[in-house]
C-alpha cells in the first residue's frame, strides 16, 4: 500500500479527472476525501456522491475523513456510498465507539480523528475499535496551512502507544505537509500521509509522490 493518501480538496473540478490519473499513474492506491459540512468547519466541500464519481473511473480505494457535526447521520451514507475506510472527529461523535463498529460491521476500516489540541488520551476507550488514528497536523477546515511542529512529538507519542498496547492501528498525519517533514514524521511512527496542496500543485507529480514516499530521514524541517 502507497503511504501517500492524496487530499484532492484544493481540487479546481475540471482538473480532476486528470488529477486522478497522473495519481493513478503515479503508483497512488487511495485518495483522502475531505467531507465539510459548513458546520463543524466553515467550509462545504464534498458529498456521498463524488465518492461513486471516483470509484467508478478510477482503481481507487477512498479514505473519507468526516470534518462534520453529526458523523453520525453523515457515516450511513458514505457507507452505502462504496468509501473503503472512514474516519470521523473524537470531538463531534456522540457514540464513537458504536460508530466505529458500525464501520467495521460493513467491512470498512474505521477511523478517529484528533485535532491538534485534543490530548491523545482521548483515544483510551476506543482501543479495540480503531482501525487507524488520523492526527491532525493542522487545524480542519483548509488546504494550505502550515504544519504545526509539535505534531512530531505527538506522532512519536502516539507511536509507543500503539507499540506499547499491540495495537493493529495504523497511524496517520493530515495537514500542511510537504517533502522536508515527510521523512521526519515518517521517522518518528507515522504509517500514512496524507498530503495536499503540495503534491496536487506539483508539475511532476509521480515525481513527487516518490519524493514523499522515500523521504530523506531526519531532513530538517
Ligand atoms: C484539512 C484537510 C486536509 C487538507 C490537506 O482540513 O483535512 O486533508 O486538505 O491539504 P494540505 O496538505 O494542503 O494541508
Ligand atoms: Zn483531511
Amino acid at each position: 500500500m502507497n503511504p501517500i493518501f492524496p487530499s484532492i480538496l484544493s481540487t479546481r473540478f475540471f482538473d480532476l479527472e486528470a488529477k486522478l490519473a497522473a495519481f493513478a499513474a503515479g503508483g497512488i492506491d487511495f485518495i483522502h476525501l475531505d467531507v465539510m459540512d459548513g458546520h463543524f468547519v466553515d467550509q462545504i466541500s464534498f458529498g456521498p456522491s463524488l465518492v461513486r464519481a471516483v470509484k467508478e473511473r478510477f482503481p481507487f480505494a477512498i479514505d473519507a475523513h468526516l470534518m462534520v457535526s453529526n458523523p453520525e447521520k453523515a457515516v450511513p451514507h458514505f457507507l452505502r456510498a462504496g468509501a473503503d475506510w472512514i474516519s470521523f472527529h473524537a470531538e463531534a461523535a456522540e457514540d464513537a465507539a458504536a460508530l466505529l463498529r458500525l464501520i467495521r460491521r460493513e467491512g470498512r476500516r474505521a477511523g478517529l480523528v484528533l485535532n491538534p489540541d485534543t490530548p491523545l488520551e482521548r483515544l483510551r476507550p476506543f482501543w479495540p475499535d480503531l482501525d487507524y488514528v488520523l492526527l491532525m497536523s493542522v487545524f480542519p477546515g483548509y488546504g494550505g496551512q502550515s504544519f504545526i511542529p509539535a505534531t512530531l512529538e505527538r506522532v512519536a507519542e502516539l507511536r509507543r502507544e500503539i507499540d506499547r498496547r499491540g495495537a493493529n492501528c495504523l497511524l496517520q498525519v493530515d495537514g500542511g505537509i510537504h517533502p522536508a517533514i515527510a521523512g521526519r514524521l515518517r521517522q518518528a511512527g507515522a504509517d500514512l500521509l496524507v498530503v495536499g496542496t503540495a503534491l496536487y500543485g506539483a508539475g511532476d507529480i509521480a515525481g513527487r509522490i516518490r519524493e514523499f514516499a522515500n523521504p530523506p530521514h531526519g531532513s530538517p524541517s
